[in-house]
């Protein structure tokens, strides 16, 4: 069911790929099916799907009916709006300062992950972190936006730790799990970072915070990558810290 307090938003698949620091390609060389957790109404399962890369999508709000999810994308979308016409260099990058556009590529996104979730319901599956229906191991890569930081309310430090675990034990140990944005609704850094990643490190997993410059206008973007231990350090290392 919808979690009171969250928006359900439509980001269409190169805004994720703007998330996360990867490529169309990168995404289309993954090696397994991709969770987006969580997925709200975003259009990256359907979207990814013509790039033959399953993803999997996953949200509470999957187990509202049809009409309420889609009048609650509705809402998200026009709380977006809302916050465009106060504030668009706080969301858009300088050189794309297009509410419009943008607002269109999620109204795009909105209808291809409604269209989406009626024709293949099995790929959005109803679930809620810390708990995942998931085997272990099951996803070559995991994405998460706009949660595990951005609601502190919903996700005090040892909840938001059993989420970040909880997204590891399912993806595959040579996969990695990435996690962004690290920062509030309010742009507040998350202020017990090094606490987390110390716990993270306790429970034998390796974390880094990728650096990358945002698309459109080279604003430094941090990522949160998750590996279980046992492989860290065998893959090429991107900034670091
Ligand atoms: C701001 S949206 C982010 C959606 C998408 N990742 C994006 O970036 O557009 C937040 C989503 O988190 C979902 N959510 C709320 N509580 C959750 C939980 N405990 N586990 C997983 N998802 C949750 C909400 O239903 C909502 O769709």
């Amino acid at each position: 069911m919808h979690t009171p307090g969250t928006l359900i938003t439509s980001r269409p698949l190169d805004e994720y790929c703007g998330l996360f620091g990867l490529t169309r390609a990168a995404l289309a060389a993954v090696p397994g099916p991709v969770l987006d957790c969580p997925g709200g109404a975003a259009g990256l399962t359907a979207e990814a799907r013509e790039l033959g890369v399953t993803v999997i999508a996953t949200d509470p709000a999957y187990a509202a009916p049809r009409p309420e999810l889609t009048a609650l994308a509705v809402a998200g979308r026009d709380r977006m709006a809302a916050c465009l016409a106060v504030a668009p260099e706080r969301h858009l990058p300088a050189g794309q300062l297009c509410p419009e556009r943008y607002l269109r590529s999620w109204d795009r996104a909105r209808r291809l992950f409604a269209a989406d979730s009626a024709a293949r319901p099995e790929r959005y599956v109803a679930a809620a972190l810390p708990g995942l229906p998931f085997a272990d191991g099951s996803f070559a890569l995991t994405l998460s936006a706009y949660l595990l930081f951005a609601y502190p309310e919903l996700f005090p430090p040892e909840r938001q730790l059993a989420g970040l675990l909880e997204l590891v034990r399912v993806t595959d140990p040579d996969g990695e799990v990435r996690v962004h944005p690290l920062h509030d609704g309010a742009g507040r850094p998350c202020p017990h970072l090094p606490q987390l990643r110390s716990a993270l490190g306790e429970h034998r997993v390796a974390s880094e915070i990728v650096r990358f410059a945002r698309p459109g206008d080279g604003r430094t973007r941090r990522v949160l990558v998750l590996r279980k231990a046992r492989r860290w350090g065998s893959g090429p290392r991107r900034g670091a810290s």
